[in-house]
């Protein structure tokens, strides 16, 4: 079986990628130094696949243990997920993520380049293109500003990839645009862990229908979309996860240089009522939420062009918002019925 390493492995995006490699023939290799995420999360990988995950645990900007893992294992690619990424964060100690999200690509590139392996996918997002002039958004569309030191690495890391693959470096690499990740596995064994106050929607959604949050507060409802609310494009993270296989096996395909990007998503946008709505049917729930002010620096609304993803890698998303919510609400009362009373 042909080796991957996924870095961040262990965190939400990474550990349903495991699962969809296994499933598409690859062995996953995982690294991860669990700054946010926990050890159990391979005890669900154990019980989907029926398999142990090999596992190190450390820091992937630790060029020793980066070197030790190549030497180890022969890889064909990497899947490069380890980032903090919480943005409001971000803008509170800018230094920690520009340290930790630039570095380690720095660290992995320079590894890979000793090692002789080519293949790299790469986390990049939707926040690249701030609030686009035009609706939906193509890869061609020009990125703006970053609003959020956050939204800043991914760019820079974009350039860093592109400056490399321009040097004429022997690296294939894919930079995928995440739009707005949702969903867990259907088995409820993996899913999102946010570690405090979720700050995204949807796990605030589960953990208010649970019980565990008071009430939701939806940020503005006189923005001009359909209902008010803001509008993204919510995508299953079981089919993420497949668009990051679809990525790593179209690079053995490709000739190092190179480098391409896509997006992401459904290429449907959903407000952020039609979340609540939706919750509530496939729940049964009634949520409690209020409507707050604007946050500023929201983007209004976003969600992707596929067409491109759809063409060239041959990926399209096949899980509604509905069967997104039902997987993300399943795994939220699997939480509840697991944790210690
Ligand atoms: N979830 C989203 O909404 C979203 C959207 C767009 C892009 N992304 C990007 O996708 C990637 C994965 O996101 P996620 O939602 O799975 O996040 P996550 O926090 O759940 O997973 C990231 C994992 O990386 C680990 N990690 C962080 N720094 C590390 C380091 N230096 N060494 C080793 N491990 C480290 C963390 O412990 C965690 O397990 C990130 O790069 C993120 O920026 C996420």
């Amino acid at each position: 079986m042909e080796k991957i390493l996924i870095t961040g492995g262990a965190g939400y995006i990474g550990s349903h990628t495991a699962v969809a490699l296994y499933a598409a023939g690859y062995q996953p290799i995982i690294i991860d130094d669990f700054s946010n995420s926990e050890k159990k999360v391979l005890q669900g990988l154990r019980k989907i696949t029926g398999k142990e995950t090999p596992c190190y645990t450390g820091d992937c900007n630790n060029p020793e243990l980066m070197e030790k893992i190549f030497t180890e294992n022969k890889l064909s690619g990497v899947i490069h997920f380890a980032a903090f990424k919480a943005v409001g964060e971000s803008t509170q100690q800018p230094l920690k993520y520009y340290k930790n999200n630039i570095n380690s690509l720095l660290v992995l590139l320079e590894t890979m380049a000793k090692h002789g392996v080519a293949n790299l996918v790469f986390s990049s997002s939707c926040t690249v293109y701030g609030q686009p002039d035009t609706l939906p958004v193509k890869e061609s569309t020009p990125r703006k500003d970053a609003e959020s030191p956050y939204g800043n690495t991914k760019k820079i890391c974009e350039d860093i990839l592109a400056d490399q693959v321009k040097s004429k470096a022997a690296l294939s690499a894919i930079a995928l645009r995440y739009f707005n990740p949702i969903g867990a596995h259907e088995s409820s064994q993996l899913g999102e862990l946010p570690i405090g106050v979720p700050a995204n929607l949807v796990p605030f959604v589960t953990q208010t229908g649970a019980g565990i949050r008071k009430e939701l507060t939806v940020f503005g409802n006189d923005y001009d979309t359909p209902d008010g609310t803001c509008v993204r494009d919510y995508i299953h993270v079981m089919d993420l996860a497949e668009a990051h296989v679809k990525a790593i096996t179209y690079l053995k395909g490709r000739k190092a240089p190179f480098y391409d990007w896509y997006n992401v998503g459904t290429g449907k946008g959903n407000t952020v009522m039609e979340v609540i709505e939706t919750f509530e049917k496939v729940s049964g729930k009634n949520l409690h939420y209020t409507i707050g002010p604007r946050r500023p620096g929201d983007v209004v609304k976003v969600w992707a062009d596929t067409e491109k993803i759809n063409r060239e890698l041959n990926w399209t998303a096949r899980f509604t918002l509905e069967d997104a919510l039902r997987d993300s609400w399943n795994w939220q009362l699997s939480l509840r019925e697991n944790s210690p009373s």
